[in-house]
């Protein structure tokens, strides 16, 4: 799978752009690192190439086809090898193990045991019936990353995903990142803060800066990434 975008401006309150002119091409495998303080449109970027929002101007290229002029089967075809972790978790009602299951049970699939082991992974069995609303927020973004996870869709795209994590946890998902990669996957990272463990692995970083993309640098720091 491939996405492009090509000069790309987006506008929450149609006068002032919050990115300017943005050009980039995620191919896989691939790991994407998106850099950049905050307010300098990281979040908006993430969601554009997760095909959530439409850009103001520009065109979004999905395996060379403009995604937005799509039919609605289409797009909704194209946006279930997507998926878009929020920054802040999203929660719905129910017990971990409900939230998990749901974005299986939406896309009519099972995993069975694979499900139990994501959870334990990340240090939530213990939890598991309990209501998500009772939840700390390292166990809650958990659950989200673990709900996403657990998909496996062709591109992932993680918004500030170390934020609440312990640092096991940080070490588990790199290493679930790396694996995707590996695999042939695409993931897709913002974050404020570069990890460590993250810059050791990150190949392509996008330096945001102010809206507009002010380096994009393809590091071979890694060959297996
Ligand atoms: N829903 C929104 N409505 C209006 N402005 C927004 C909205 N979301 C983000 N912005 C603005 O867009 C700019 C980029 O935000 P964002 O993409 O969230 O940046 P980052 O993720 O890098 O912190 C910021 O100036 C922010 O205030
Ligand atoms: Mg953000």
């Amino acid at each position: 799978m491939e996405i492009e975008l090509k000069n790309i401006w987006y506008s929450y309150d149609s006068y002032t752009y919050v990115l300017k002119d943005v050009n980039l091409v995620l191919r896989e495998p691939g790991l994407y690192v998106v850099v950049g303080p905050n307010g300098s449109g990281k979040t908006t970027l993430l969601k554009i190439l997760s095909l959530i929002i439409k850009p103001s101007k520009g065109s979004v290229l999905v395996n060379g086809r403009d995604f937005w002029v799509l039919g609605d089967d289409e797009k909704s075809l194209i946006r279930k090898s997507i998926v878009y972790v929020h920054d802040k978790p999203v929660l719905l009602r129910g017990s971990v193990r409900y939230n998990v299951e749901l974005g299986l049970r939406l896309r009519g699939e099972k995993r069975g045991d694979e499900v139990l082991e994501y959870i334990s992974r990340y240090g939530l069995r213990e939890v598991l019936d309990k209501p998500v609303n009772k939840l700390s927020a390292g166990q809650a973004k958990a659950m989200t990353i673990v709900r996403a996870l657990i998909l496996k869709p062709k591109i992932l795209a993680l918004d500030e995903p170390f934020t609440f994590l312990d640092n096991t946890k940080v070490k588990l998902l790199i290493e679930d990142i790396q694996r995707i990669v590996r695999d042939g996957g695409i993931v897709v990272i913002a974050t404020h803060y570069m990890y460590r463990d993250l810059e050791d692995i990150s190949k392509n970083v996008i330096e945001v800066v102010n809206g507009e993309v002010a380096t994009l640098s393809s590091v071979k720091k890694n060959p297996t990434l």
